[in-house]
């Protein structure tokens, strides 16, 4: 029988052989976090040009009574269920105050990197040790199955971040579809959106002065060579973003800076790169308020309550099944 960590090699493996056979080429996000990818991402977070961690940090701060008030109504009871928590940052800001409310509350963080899940594991227990956790490991559309029979309390399901912006917007619909087939009546979803703003600021969101943007881009190449034995010279990629305002997207690239050709020893297979070829890497999709609308009422739900940053750069939008 295979191990778990065989079959997420495997799984691994499988997804870069399809990604890197298509044209034009591609790797899944949801591999950027090893624990190197997941260092780089808190050093994103605190980038001058990455504006969405301060927003959403500042809705959490400023908004938190009224957010714990359309959580916990009817009975003060629920459970908080975070999809692709990351290192959890802002959600401590709303665990801390549910807290001190005495909420009569679970959390179960969710990611698909076992690195971000220790870390936020050790972290809240140090922080809350009050707090009731089962943190799990793993694709959430594997642990959502069993969601709807987990327990008969309100469930609120978080997914926060840029999280949403990482699906292209045909995609979020199918997510969202699916959340709702997983949800029961009274549960609730509270969903963090990217704004449309100056395509200026948004770029520079995803092409940052110091590189590290271009560092976590390249670093998922060093997972494959180290992980699936690959032989990727990271001196031959550059990253590249863009921000196109017809689609409200960003996108990051790895560019092929020559011809060149990438023995995968785990598919023992070679790939062939031609001259400044693309790899396409991630979608950041931006929304405004229609399309946030638009997407909730396709999906089955209902927009309950917006919560905004100052700026309105970001909004964490609440909603209710429909
Ligand atoms: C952009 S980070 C955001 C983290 C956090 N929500 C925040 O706002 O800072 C995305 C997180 O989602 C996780 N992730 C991506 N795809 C996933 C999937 N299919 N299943 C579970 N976790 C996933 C990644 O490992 C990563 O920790």
């Amino acid at each position: 029988m295979q191990t778990s960590s065989a079959t997420k090699q495997n799984t691994f493996a499988e997804d870069v052989l399809k990604g890197l056979s298509s044209e034009p080429k591609f790797l899944s996000s949801k591999y950027f976090y090893d624990d190197e990818g997941s260092r780089l991402f808190q050093e994103i977070m605190k980038l001058p040009e990455y504006y969405l961690t301060r927003a959403e940090f500042e809705i959490f701060e400023t908004r938190t009574k009224e957010i714990f008030k359309a959580f916990a109504a009817p009975d003060n009871s629920f459970d908080l269920i975070e999809l692709g928590a990351g290192d959890g940052t802002k959600t401590a800001v709303l665990i801390d105050y549910f807290l001190k409310q005495n909420a009569d509350f679970t959390y179960s963080p969710i990611d698909i990197s076992q690195e971000a899940i220790d870390f936020l594991t050790e972290k809240f227990k140090n922080e809350f040790p009050r707090l009731s956790m089962k943190a799990k490991t793993g694709d959430y559309f594997r642990i959502l199955k069993t969601l709807k029979t987990e327990s008969n309390r309100r469930k609120i399901l978080l997914f926060l971040g840029s999280n949403i912006g990482n699906f292209s917007p045909e995609q979020a619909l199918e997510f969202f579809r699916h959340l709702r087939g997983v949800m029961n009546e009274n549960d609730l979803l509270f969903v963090g959106f990217d704004l449309q703003k100056d395509p200026r600021v948004i770029l520079n969101a995803y092409d940052d002065a110091q590189g590290v943007t271009a560092e976590f881009n390249l670093n998922l190449l060093r997972r494959i060579n180290r992980e699936l034995g690959a032989n990727f010279d990271l001196e031959k990629f550059s990253h590249y973003a863009i921000y196109r305002p017809t689609e409200c997207a960003a996108r990051s690239f790895l560019i092929s800076r020559e011809q060149q050709s990438v023995f995968v020893e785990a598919l023992n297979q070679s790939f062939d790169f031609k001259a400044w070829e693309p790899i396409f890497m991630e979608i950041s999709q931006k929304y405004n308020l229609e399309m946030i609308e638009d997407l909730a009422r396709e999906s089955g739900f209902q927009v309950a309550e917006n919560f905004f940053d100052e700026n309105r750069y970001f909004v964490d939008s609440l909603w209710r099944v429909s």
